[in-house]
């Protein structure tokens, strides 16, 4: 089994689902080509049959990418599928993703039908799909509450219709990393031609857990991951990009790689966040604002005498300009100095101690203390060594 990691970005579709994130044709094409640069191997365009918006940008995205794989989203109707099919005329390589729900309560509640009937859709929709000459995924939306036994079925049926991709969404985001890791892993041990195809995870954040269930699953066989930039996506998003890249990144003793330049995750991260009119939160892992500002005195010291004390990331890695240390009343005087040192104020001993008290009380005043109080602080010292 390969070791590298297709990454399956889907911000311009499940990330764009969200109220208010919503692209235009030619913003889209601005970021999927930012998407082409980063190195991701899939880009999901759009559901064309949803709207003649999302149609034209499934048709416009596979004339501008030559890299990626343009995928085009379908339910597992025939409609669908002829019109995810004329979207992609002019991509490369296309893509219909086609599925239908797979748990007890999609079937019953959703689509008012029985394990048997959405079986034969499910393989229906898969051949029906191949006729168009493209690659197929399927997708078992709700996999991850889905019975598992059934679910191996409706896996090894779809298999048999010819898909090359089959992916298992934990469409609710409910699973918790073990079982969604043990879920793939029953896939790989029990359905006959499981290597015929690639699997893989697609997980929501609703409890938190979507970027641990995604490399629970990776660990446990799947080779392909489907993520969203800065992880947003319906309720409370999807898995993010940035963070599966890294933490393979990381964890290189997992032995799972990427095409992903982490150097452009910063930039594009900013864009889709601009784009889409969804700021970041600021303790965002990888691209919040605090994902490289130490705060706290000791933390700051720490990072003084050597980076690696406090990050296991260079920010450079990710396109982050540097490392920020940010003066607040919690600051030491380790960070005081390296601040005041910068803008060419040298205080030691004594000095130190009296600038560091007149900081204290401007740090108390205000959230945070900016170069421009220190200067202030600083020409207020009666003896200065410069
Ligand atoms: O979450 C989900 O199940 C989906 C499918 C349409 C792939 O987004
Ligand atoms: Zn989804």
């Amino acid at each position: 089994m390969s070791n590298k990691i297709q990454i399956f970005d889907t911000t311009l579709r499940d990330g764009e689902q969200v109220p208010g994130c919503q692209l235009k044709t030619e913003e889209k094409i601005v970021i999927a080509r930012e998407l082409e640069a980063l190195g991701v191997d899939v880009i999901e365009a759009g559901f064309p049959i949803s709207s003649p918006g999302d149609f034209l940008s499934v048709v416009e995205l596979s004339k501008n990418l030559k890299e990626p794989v343009v995928c085009a989203l379908t339910r597992s109707k025939k409609e669908d599928i002829d019109v995810a099919a004329e979207a992609l005329n002019h991509a490369k390589r296309g893509r219909i993703h086609t599925g239908i729900g797979s748990s007890d309560v999609h079937i019953q509640h959703k689509f008012k039908s029985t394990r048997e009937q959405v079986l034969e859709q499910a393989a229906w929709a898969v051949s029906y799909a191949k006729t168009k000459g493209y690659e197929v995924e399927f997708y078992a939306e709700d996999a991850g509450r889905a019975d598992l036994e059934f679910l191996a079925k409706m896996i090894e049926a779809v298999i048999a219709a010819g898909a090359d991709v089959v992916n298992i969404p934990d469409t609710t985001g409910y699973c918790l990393p073990e079982l969604y890791g043990k879920r793939i892993k029953y896939l790989v041990e029990n359905v006959k031609d499981i290597d015929k195809a690639i699997i893989s995870v697609h997980c929501h954040n609703d409890l938190g857990m979507a970027t641990a269930n995604t490399v629970s699953g990776l660990i446990n066989g799947a080779r392909q991951a489907e993520v969203t930039m800065n992880g947003i996506g319906e309720r409370a998003g999807n898995t993010s990009l940035e963070e599966v890249a890294m933490i393979l990144e990381t964890h290189k003793d997992l032995g799972l790689s990427t095409n992903i330049k982490s150097d452009k995750i910063y930039a594009l991260s900013k864009l889709v966040s601009g784009m889409m009119r969804m700021p970041v939160q600021a303790n965002k892992a990888i691209v919040g604002a605090n994902a490289f500002a130490h705060s706290s005195g000791i933390h700051q010291d720490g990072f003084l005498k050597h980076a690696e004390n406090y990050e296991i990331i260079s920010p450079e890695t990710v396109g982050v300009p540097s490392s920020s240390i940010v003066l607040t009343a919690r600051s030491g005087r380790a960070a005081l100095k390296h601040r005041m040192d910068l803008l060419g104020y040298h205080f030691e001993g004594e000095d130190l101690n009296t600038v560091y008290e007149n900081f204290l009380m401007v740090a108390d005043e205000k959230k945070m203390v900016q170069d421009e109080d220190l200067v202030v602080l600083a020409a207020n010292m009666p003896v200065l060594e410069r």
